[in-house]
């Protein structure tokens, strides 16, 4: 079945990026000319999915102005003639079909998901986190849905981590099925320093079948006393085969500082205008270290 909507969580108070996420949602920060959420929107696109189901709360009403039609903005910039600004700025809210539903409780990434069971239906959907920025030749959800496209079952976006870095992350152990590709036998979400060998990090991308909804409603709270994506992943993958797969490109963990200053730079050297004048920066201001 044709994988066409996709689930961007953004209901998150964004405490690890405080105090800039006081009063504006964290994935409104802008990474060189663009916030954070439009990559990953650009992401959805480039793979072509048809819909973005984004998972609100209060106080994040920015991100849906970001993407909707500002008709006085168009117009000032219509009759000052900035054309070119004017075709950027609407094109932004041409991007995809968007809907909002809002998570009412915050009780967990899992919790989050489980919201917009009504609006995914009966059909496997992109899940995406915001903080995750992936920099790649191919979107990082194109080369799930292609991998999806051969096995036709759940796909888990994982990289490899320092082993003493695992318990930041929903680790995957799993049986190498081929290059990149790995078979899943079990999930642990932070799993406490010495309770897994696996080094496999999930990474916030994940194509999943439409049973984890069932799933998700019978989980209990889990680490952190919330309802955890990874433990109704770990019921999921007793189920019925899931994949863990290595994706090629680098991410970056945008909502955590330093992980925000290294997007920066990554994406401002790729930056169609900017790259070059920014290199150069860079060298002047390294040479000077
Ligand atoms: C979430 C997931 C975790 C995953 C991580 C990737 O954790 O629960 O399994 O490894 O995203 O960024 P969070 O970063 O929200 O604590």
């Amino acid at each position: 079945m044709k994988v066409r909507k996709a689930v961007i969580p953004v209901a998150g108070l964004g405490t690890r990026f405080l105090p800039a996420s006081k009063a504006i949602p964290k994935e409104m920060l802008t990474i060189v000319d663009r916030p954070t959420i439009q990559y990953i929107v650009e992401e959805v696109v480039a793979s072509g999915i048809d819909q973005i189901i984004l998972v609100t709360s209060e106080g994040k009403s920015a991100i849906e102005n970001h993407f909707d039609y500002n008709f006085e903005l168009d117009t000032v910039l219509r009759e000052k003639h900035k054309l070119d600004l004017c075709e950027e700025v609407c094109n932004i809210s041409n991007l995809i079909d968007i809907v909002s539903v809002r998570q009412k409780k915050p009780l967990g990434l899992g919790h989050a998901i489980w919201s917009t069971r009504n609006v995914v239906g009966n059909e496997p959907f992109l899940i995406l986190l915001g903080d995750d920025l992936v920099q790649s030749d191919t979107p990082c959800c194109q080369q799930m849905l292609n991998l999806y496209d051969q096995v036709g079952e759940s796909v888990i976006a994982i990289q490899h981590v320092p082993r003493d870095e695992t318990h930041h992350y929903g680790v995957v152990e799993g049986t190498a099925v081929r290059d990149r590709v790995y078979r899943v036998d079990r999930l642990i979400e932070k799993p406490a320093p010495g309770t897994t060998d696996s080094d496999m990090a999930i990474i916030g991308r994940y194509l999943l079948q439409p049973e984890i909804f069932d799933l998700l409603e019978k989980t209990s709270p889990g680490h952190g006393g919330e309802i955890q994506l990874t433990d109704a992943l770990l019921a999921l993958a007793k189920k019925r085969p899931m994949y863990a797969y290595e994706f090629e490109g680098t991410r970056y963990d945008a909502g955590d500082k330093l992980g925000y200053l290294k997007a920066i730079i990554a994406f401002a050297l790729r930056h169609r205008t900017l790259a070059g004048p920014f290199r150069d920066h860079l060298k002047e201001v390294c040479s000077a270290l």
